[in-house]
């Protein structure tokens, strides 16, 4: 399938999608976030897929938001329908995705661009990256999810000082804070990127799948985050991998996951 916004690419299990509307910085319009939401929906129905790397267009974003000349007129019930909708089809989706996602920030990460990499299970920042959260200079406030996964990943007050401020910050204060988990030279990160996803694609992907559905469950309204992994853990000795892993280890052999 081809789409307008979006340009995808498998290389060795691992699908790299580059968000592609450089001329916007890579703002995510309504058609982008479908076209996403399917890109999602298909890579995990898509056994050649284990591991997907999410990237921006061009050398100097990544997403520089949701776009603002899309919303600029909507009224309060508009607005809370883009952010349900955005929040349903694409960043719950990518947080759930059941094969793991990992955001290479590649240059400006605002408001929904940040929210996106938020929603990845892991973020690799290039050093010419600037990440922030400016929707309250626009006199809205973040609506991808942005007051709960920052908070989330960084705590309450940082969180609060960079919605509040509105202001950007750069790679290495990112990694210092826990918002990334690398900060690389430009010319380094999808090496980086496929590196990591090298890692992990090695492992069984039915236990990645129940690790990410145990993690996510502790931020979960109304789930309990122990009892989500006795259940988790239960269902992977239904298994072939469990079988493979276990097997592979006591024959001193390592394992061959399919
Ligand atoms: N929406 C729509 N268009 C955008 C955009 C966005 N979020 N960000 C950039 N663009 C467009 C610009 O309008 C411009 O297009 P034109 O040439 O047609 O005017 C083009 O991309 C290049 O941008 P600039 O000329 O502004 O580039 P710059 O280098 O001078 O500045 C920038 C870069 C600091 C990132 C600046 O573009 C900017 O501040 N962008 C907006 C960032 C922002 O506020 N993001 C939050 C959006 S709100 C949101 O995301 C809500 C939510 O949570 C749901």
């Amino acid at each position: 399938m081809s789409y307008n916004n979006i340009l995808l690419e498998v290389h060795d299990q691992i699908l790299t999608v580059t968000i592609n509307r450089p001329k916007q910085l890579n703002a995510l319009n309504t058609e982008t976030i479908s076209e996403l939401s399917l890109v999602i929906k298909e890579a995990q129905e898509n056994a050649d897929v284990k591991v997907i790397v999410l990237t921006g267009s061009g050398d100097k974003a990544f997403v520089a938001g949701a776009d603002i000349k899309e919303f600029a007129g909507f009224t309060i019930d508009q607005g809370k329908a883009l952010s349900a909708e955005g929040h349903n089809k694409l960043f719950n989706a990518v947080e759930e995705c059941s094969k793991p996602i990992i955001a290479a920030v590649n240059g400006f990460a605002l408001g929904g661009g940040l929210e996106l990499a938020m929603s990845c299970h892991m973020r690799v920042a290039s050093t010419n990256a600037k990440m922030g959260l400016p929707e309250v200079s626009l006199g809205v406030i973040p609506g991808y999810g942005g007051t709960q996964r920052l908070p989330q990943l960084v705590g309450k007050g940082k969180a609060n000082e960079l919605i509040f401020t509105a202001q950007m910050i750069g790679a290495d204060e990112a990694l210092s804070l826990g918002l990334v988990n690398y900060s690389v030279a430009p010319e380094e990160l999808m090496d980086k990127c496929f590196e990591i996803a090298k890692k992990i694609k090695n492992n069984s992907s039915s236990a990645i799948s129940c690790a990410i559905k145990a993690v996510n469950a502790q931020f979960k309204e109304g789930e309990d985050g122990f009892e989500e992994e006795i259940k988790q853990f239960g269902n992977c000795f239904a298994t072939d991998d469990f079988k493979e892993g276990t097997s592979a280890f006591m024959e001193r052999r390592k394992a061959d996951f399919k």
